[in-house]
Formats: C-alpha cells, sequence, structure tokens
C-alpha cells in the first residue's frame, strides 16, 4: 500500500481579515497510484506554541529549553474592542502550548487566550495546553457576600469550553482551584518555593524568620519556612475595602530577627507594605519579601519604594513593569514550565 504524504498548504492572510470560506478552501492534489492520502500534518511530529504579541523572557527561555517552535499567529483589535486571531502555522495533529497575552488588561488578555485555544481546535490541534503563569481571577474563589460570582471557577470553565484541554500553571491562589477543573482537564500546578528558598539561601542571612503577611498565606509560608529551616510568624490582616489592606497584629515574634514575608500575589502592594511596617514596629531587623505574582498596579512602586523592605523577589510569571525599582528582583520560572512541557510533550525531551 503506498501513502502519499504532503505538508499542508500554508495560507496566511496577515494585513487584512480573510473571509473565513476563503481561507478553509484548498484544493487536495491528486496523487497517481496512492491509496491513502494525507497530510503530513495529520501524523503526530511535534509541538508548537503560540505565541504572545510581545514575547516575555519567560517565553523565549521556555522556547529556548524546550526548541519548540513558535507558530505564526496574528492578533488585531477590530474598533469596537473585539479581538480578533488567526493561526497561520499547521498545527494538525499536534499538541499546542498557548502563551499568555501580556496586554494591560486582564480581561482581554483571557479573551485572547479563549480565542487561541478555539482557534487551535478549529484548526485541529490534538491537545491544547494553556501556559499560564499566573492564573488570572484565582482570588475570587469562593464567595466571601451574597450575590457574589465564583469567578475562578467560570474563567476555568471558560477554558474549557474554548478548547483548553490541560493547564500548566503555578503558584495558585489556593492549591483547591485545581478541582476547578473538569476530570478531563488537567493541571500541572508548580510551586516557585524552592526557587525562593534557594535565592534566599544565597543571601546567608542569619536569624530568619518567615512571616506570612495574612491568615490565609500561612501554609505558603510554612513551606518557605520548612525550606529554610527556621520559624514563622503570621499577620492578622484585614480589608475595609478591595485593595484596601490593615496588618492588624503579629501572631510570632520577630523582635530582633530578618524577616522573609511571603506571598502570591503582589497586586497595590498594599499588603505586604502594611505587614512589612508592623514587622518593623515588632522590633524586625531586615524585611525581605518573596512573592510569586508581582502585578504592580496602582502605586505599588511607590507603597514597596517607601516601606521598609530592603529587597523583593519575585518570578517572572508576569513581565516586569517598566517602572520597576531597584529592589525588586526576579527569579525564572522557564526551566519548570520547560520541565512539565516535556512530561507532557515527548518529543520535545531531546532539547536541552
Ligand atoms: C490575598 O488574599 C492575596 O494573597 C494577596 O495578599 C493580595 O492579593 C495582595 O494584594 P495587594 O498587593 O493589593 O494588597
Amino acid at each position: 500500500m503506498k501513502i502519499a504524504a504532503v505538508q499542508r498548504p500554508f495560507f496566511s492572510y496577515p494585513e487584512s481579515y480573510a473571509p473565513l470560506n476563503k481561507k478553509n478552501s484548498m484544493s487536495v492534489p491528486k496523487f497517481q497510484g496512492a491509496d491513502i492520502f494525507c497530510f503530513k500534518g495529520n501524523q503526530k511530529q511535534n509541538s508548537s506554541i503560540i505565541p504572545s504579541s510581545n514575547p516575555t523572557d519567560l517565553e523565549v527561555n521556555i522556547e529556548e529549553k524546550t526548541g519548540i517552535v513558535p507558530t505564526e499567529t496574528t492578533v488585531k483589535k477590530f474598533k469596537n474592542g473585539e479581538t480578533y486571531v488567526n493561526i497561520a502555522g499547521d498545527i494538525r495533529g499536534k499538541d499546542v502550548y498557548l502563551m499568555p497575552a501580556t496586554g494591560k488588561n486582564v480581561n482581554d488578555n483571557l479573551m485572547e487566550t479563549y480565542l487561541k485555544a478555539d482557534a487551535a481546535k478549529r484548526a485541529g490541534a490534538d491537545r491544547v495546553i494553556a501556559i499560564m503563569p499566573n492564573f488570572d481571577y484565582a482570588r475570587q474563589e469562593k464567595r466571601t457576600e451574597k450575590g457574589e460570582p465564583i469567578a475562578a471557577r467560570l474563567n476555568m470553565d471558560l477554558l474549557k469550553t474554548s478548547g483548553v484541554d490541560e493547564i500548566i500553571t503555578t503558584d495558585l491562589h489556593t492549591p483547591a482551584l485545581e478541582g476547578f477543573a473538569s476530570n478531563d482537564m488537567k493541571v500541572v500546578h508548580l510551586e516557585s518555593t524552592q526557587l525562593m528558598a534557594d535565592y534566599i539561601k544565597s543571601k546567608e542571612i542569619p536569624d530568619l524568620v518567615v512571616v506570612s503577611p495574612d491568615l490565609g498565606g500561612t501554609k505558603r509560608a510554612d513551606k518557605l519556612a520548612k525550606a529554610l529551616e527556621c520559624e514563622r510568624a503570621v499577620v492578622y490582616k484585614s480589608r475595609k475595602a478591595h485593595n484596601q489592606a490593615t496588618a492588624e497584629d503579629l501572631i510570632g515574634d520577630v523582635e530582633g530577627k530578618n524577616c522573609v514575608l511571603i506571598d502570591d500575589i503582589i497586586d497595590t502592594a498594599g499588603t505586604i507594605a502594611e505587614a512589612s511596617k508592623l514587622l518593623k514596629k515588632k522590633g524586625a531587623k531586615d524585611i525581605y519579601v518573596c512573592a510569586a505574582h508581582g502585578l504592580f498596579n496602582g502605586d505599588a512602586m511607590k507603597k514597596l519604594s517607601d516601606a521598609p523592605i530592603k529587597e523583593v523577589v519575585v518570578t517572572n510569571s508576569v513581565p516586569m513593569k517598566a517602572d520597576s525599582i531597584d529592589k525588586i528582583k526576579q527569579v525564572d520560572l522557564s526551566l519548570a514550565i520547560a520541565g512539565a512541557m516535556k512530561e507532557i510533550s515527548p518529543d520535545l525531551r531531546d532539547n536541552n
């Protein structure tokens, strides 16, 4: 039996919105004497990555460590704000990874991910894997007041509906979020605790105590304290309104100690700035901060700059802001994410 295999024709309309019927139509070539006709793309050959519009350091590092090839993709905006996505590369039968969009607006970024997943599935992707180092809406994982939605669950459902089969994420607000995914959707949850611990250890700081800036973060603080083999303390935090944190009291002893505050997210930096001031009042020496996701919104830079904090360490789950201050350092997640991709897609294992 003869099998004729050809590369799928390449269609690309990067500068215009091609009518869908024109884009999808292609003439199937005839092969004399072939019993079965198949496109090369139908065979499981490799994995592709749908890049973000502005590749971040994390994305470049992931591509370097896996050797994965970016697929030609167009993302545009209509005048009314709707997002347009076109994946021009051949992804039929492949594992397709999506890098998160990195625009300013979290909702636009998510919409772009949903559209890319939908486009990838319609273009014949075998599996769609969304790399979401910072899982948006994770903090709305329960109803704290009557009348609220559970936005984290909705986001997980929308990812599934749009065609995402698997998610690689890091430092979820709570590990229980994994349970929001349906049974046929896998979640790979990576944690940066060891990366942070290694960074802090490299500084050889004596008399350490790890501090959680709120009661919700005690488990995270426990893990870091275990890795650093030191005590931990907890700040009792309250909020008068969204993004307004007050550090009310401290459980534990920090007098004469160097402190490492650990949180999952620094958004407006109210939580961390207030906690650091309380620690100083309670007699702490130097204060370091570790946080997985540095969003740094509002006047976060000013708050961190004014706060009695020596250094802030975040991962590169979110690209560094242009106005970043010197005391903010980044650690790289690409090795862990590349490792997860190699577990999922065997063809990536041959690369460094
Ligand atoms: C809250 O539960 C989170 O763990 C963070 O503490 C919070 O999101 C930080 O927000 P902000 O920097 O605006 O205080």
